[in-house]
């Protein structure tokens, strides 16, 4: 069953560009569920017959469900950034991925440092722009109707690389990542990119209400190999772990980026940066590599940071193995790191025993409810089939569903929405899930017109 299941990945998602209504298999649409959600992910993990060398290359395919009166209707389609257009006229792979050479060899990759614009991970709406987003490089406006792409976004050429003619011509826009996160109190929108060069820099934007980017410039010794942050009253805070990136063997075609990164077993960093424009912090961590953030919030002279912590970086190189095989370094765990910014360090206890992974939250700071996809407490591999539901204080509520994998759970309303593969026999399907937000339980579950491959992050907007 399991490995029905890994061959989610195997098709490519169907668009859907006409929303339709979707069919309830089980349960009832509540009435006062209202919204609409936006979902991206990777939809198709190859072309041409050939299989990307990492699921993180998928090509972006944007979900959108409206909930209204008892209903649900969906439509879908894929980003068309250029070199989607371009691997859709050729019909094979075109283009270098962060995880995948192109077919060829050397000579077909080596110094060859373009690499192709996923838009699959995330979605975003500020400022009067919907964009899909992807951590490598520039977001893509999108219509949040529609679901058509109006093209790459660089916020007025603020996403332009002014740094160096060596710089610009390996990356001539600068990165703008899938974790951007939207400040209740000012309505600034704050994200970040990492950049490789003569200098290593992580780059921080805090981009206004009525769209306006600006950027401020952090210099470190190790590539920032960071994928999410956390943004609270007064700083943005950057978990960087201890990486070594072989940038020769990227630049001579020998593997591909994601190959070339090393987690080492050596203390990661905290990097503080005060929103005001004070001076940035670095505290040590412990080793080990933070997907996601969960939450976090300020004290008296320090910060708490609940984030889903993983032993080592998780290579994800072969899907069709991930639900079947036994690979602990693949499962993270709910970890409050406590940052003393007086003393300047750092410590990390454990929350949860089941592994967890795709965080979201209701409520802030220290009363916060958090859920996830997650796995029983003695799962070996990461094959998350339940949700959870993890308190400020007491014991989590978990619920395993079986032979299926539920995605990232949206609080929307008073209710959960995910989307989840279920294997049934020897097929698989996509479903919608409604999913009580107190227990877990499944309140409906709708059927997706076709099986989209797992998608990652997704927003809720106003109905
Ligand atoms: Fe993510």
């Amino acid at each position: 069953m399991q490995a029905i299941l890994a061959s989610a990945y195997a098709e490519p998602a169907v668009e859907q560009p006409e929303p339709v209504p979707l069919e309830v298999l089980e349960g009832t649409v509540p009435a006062d569920l209202s919204g609409v959600v936006l979902r991206n992910g990777p939809g198709r993990h190859g072309r041409g017959g050939v299989r990307y060398g990492h699921p993180f290359d998928g090509d972006g395919f944007l979900q959108r469900l409206v909930f209204d009166d008892g209903e649900a209707r969906y439509s879908a389609r894929y980003v068309q950034t250029r070199e989607f257009r371009d691997e859709e006229a050729a019909g094979h792979i075109v283009h270098r991925g962060f995880g995948t050479n192109r077919p060829g060899g050397l000579r077909r990759n080596a110094l060859s440092m373009r690499f192709k614009n996923a838009a699959n991970t995330s979605v975003v709406q500020h400022a009067g722009h919907t964009l899909a987003l992807w951590e490598g490089g520039l977001p893509h406006a999108v219509d949040a109707v529609s679901l058509a792409t109006h093209g790459r976004f660089d916020y007025g050429g603020r996403l332009q690389n002014p740094f160096g003619r060596l710089e610009r011509l390996v990356n001539p826009e600068l990165p703008f990542s899938a974790h951007p996160s939207i400040c209740p109190r000012t309505g600034e929108l704050w994200n970040f990119g990492t950049a490789y060069g003569r200098r290593n820099r992580l780059l921080v934007y805090r981009v206004t209400p009525d769209g306006a980017l600006t950027r401020r410039v952090v210099e470190t010794d190790d590539l920032p190999f960071i994928h999410d942050f956390v943004l609270t009253e007064r700083y943005a805070v950057f978990a960087a772990p201890a990486v070594t990136f072989d940038i020769a063997r990227t630049l001579l075609g020998l593997s591909t980026p994601v190959d070339s990164l090393r987690l080492r077993d050596a203390p990661g960093t905290a990097i503080v940066v005060p929103r005001d424009g004070g001076e940035v912090r670095r505290i040590p961590l412990e080793p080990g590599f933070v997907f996601h953030w969960a939450n976090a919030w300020e004290t008296a002279g320090g910060l708490v940071l609940d984030g889903l912590k993983y032993p080592g970086f998780p290579d994800l190189d072969d899907m069709d193995a991930l639900c079947a095989t036994e690979r602990p370094e693949l499962l993270a765990h709910l970890t409050r790191i406590t940052l003393d910014l007086d003393a300047g360090t750092a410590r990390e206890t454990r929350r949860c025993a089941h592994p967890m992974e795709l965080p979201t939250r209701t409520g802030t700071g220290e009363d916060a409810v958090l859920y996830g996809v997650a796995g029983p407490i003695d799962r070996r591999h990461p094959f998350l089939s339940g949700l959870i539901r993890v308190p400020p204080r007491g014991e989590p509520t978990f619920v395993d569903y079986g032979h299926a994998l539920p995605g990232e759970p949206l609080p929307i309303g008073d209710w959960l929405v995910t989307q989840a593969i279920v294997a049934d026999d020897d097929s698989l399907r996509s479903e919608v899930w409604i999913v009580h937000p107190e227990t877990l339980a499944i309140q409906a579950r709708l059927k997706v017109p076709s099986v989209v491959p797992p998608p990652l992050h997704g927003t809720v907007l106003d109905g």
